[in-house]
């Protein structure tokens, strides 16, 4: 993670004392780090503190003249590969939740493309309030990771959830989301698919599959904070769309195809995530199919084969470093290896789908990516964990290939 740039936002709670010490724990862990206090924060801990700990001068106010003038916000905006906002008292994560825009914090927020991370902190009463969890919920729809808070002994005297993490836990968590910085893809343009597509039947009812797109949306997520320019060609999901990440929203194989098709001439690496139909009905039914005794107790229906995206992509006369998922439930890595030569890839990513935990729309995964040169397990963890890993290894595998 060296070299990561941090905009350190910290809101105006009494756990506001511990970020002096966590400002000394993200510099250990070699990142550069911009502390921002609100106006409410200066009660609970010291510019000069901070200064000193992270080596650059505290921001606090939008109007500060000589401050804009060496780095104005929107630069400062910029400037950040991620904005952690900790404390984030129950006041600041209305405000940010609000869209408001009337400090210099909530002015970052707003200005910057940069993944947010808040570690809320307030007493378990305000934590619990309706206000707090629907302004959590918006924040969360908007793409926020929220981490935190932990339960325990408040400074108020009660007991509950509404402790901030420890700066360590906040650090490590830090890590988690944004993954390691080793991985670098700096400039280099990565176009990801991911989610099912959707086949219609007639107006009401489609082919499908059980993707979340949740490992997909996270390897775009990884690609875009080891420094890559990433597009995510995305089938129907339920997730918030990846701050600073084109998205390119699909529906069905063939929509998918023309989208990837129109972008990959102009990208180094695609990883193919996406769970796409095989098949397709033949036709698609103009209007809702009715049951009726005609039709008797069971109907058939022809189905097409859908073109195959990677391959297509395989075919172009200078194709892109094509990284392919198999999603299996036999013979796992006798069927990718197999995959992986009928469709021309660089590398292919295996997933035992057979095992319900992991793989399709699980927080979880487990694979096994193979290559011209070997295969590499990596075992059991969150599928954001999985995306750092798997973000890595590419990279270097594509370094490899191009010298
Ligand atoms: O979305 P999640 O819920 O997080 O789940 C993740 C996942 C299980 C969907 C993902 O990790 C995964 O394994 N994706 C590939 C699933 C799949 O459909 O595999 P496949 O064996 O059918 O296809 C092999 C490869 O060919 C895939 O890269 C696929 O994108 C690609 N393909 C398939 C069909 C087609 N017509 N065109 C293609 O390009």
């Amino acid at each position: 993670m060296q070299g990561k740039r941090i905009v350190l936002g910290i809101g105006g709670g009494i756990a506001a004392y511990k970020t002096p010490s966590l400002v000394r724990q993200l510099v250990a862990a070699g990142m550069d780090v911009i502390p921002v206090l609100t106006e409410s924060a200066h009660h609970f801990v010291t510019a000069t503190v901070l200064t000193t700990l992270s080596g650059n001068r505290v921001r606090a106010d939008l109007w500060d003249l000589d401050a804009e003038n060496s780095m104005g916000h929107i630069e400062l905006a910029r400037w950040a590969d991620t904005l952690l906002i900790a404390p984030a008292t129950a006041n600041l994560l209305a405000r940010l939740a609000h869209g408001q825009s009337d400090d210099l914090l909530t002015t970052l927020y707003l200005a910057t493309t940069a993944p947010t991370i808040v570690a809320p902190a307030m007493n378990v009463e305000m934590w619990n309030h309706t206000a707090t969890k629907r302004n959590i919920g918006a924040l969360k729809t908007d793409g926020v990771h929220v981490i935190g808070p932990e339960h325990g002994e408040q400074a108020c005297g009660e007991i509950g959830l509404g402790r901030m993490l420890e700066p360590e836990d906040i650090v490590s968590q830090l890590l988690a989301t944004t993954g390691p910085i080793s991985a670098s893809m700096e400039g280099i343009r990565v176009l990801v698919t991911a989610g099912p597509t959707r086949e219609s039947i007639d107006p009401v009812r489609y082919i499908t599959n059980a993707s979340s797109g949740k490992q997909g949306y996270a390897i775009a997520e990884a690609a875009r904070d080891a420094g890559a320019v990433v597009r995510l060609v995305s089938g129907p999901v339920a997730l918030p769309s990846p701050r600073g990440v084109q998205q390119i929203p699909v529906t069905t194989a063939a929509e998918m195809k023309a989208a990837v098709l129109d972008l990959a001439g102009d990208i180094d690496i695609m990883f193919g995530v996406a769970a796409v139909a095989d098949y397709r009905p033949i036709r698609s039914e103009p209007h809702k199919i009715k049951k009726t005794q005609q039709n008797g107790p069971s109907i058939s229906m022809d189905l097409v084969e859908n073109d195959d995206i990677l391959a297509s992509v395989a075919a172009l006369p200078d194709p892109p470093y094509l990284v392919g998922f198999a999603a299996e439930t036999q013979n796992p890595i006798k069927n990718a290896v197999h995959k992986r030569e009928r469709k021309c890839l660089d590398a292919i990513v295996v997933n035992d789908v057979s095992d319900r935990s992991i793989g399709f729309d699980s927080d979880e995964n487990e694979v096994t990516l193979l290559h011209a040169d070997g295969e590499t397990t990596f075992d059991r963890s969150t599928k954001a964990q999985i995306a750092n890993k798997l973000v890595s290894a590419i990279s270097a595998l594509y370094a490899k290939k191009r010298t």
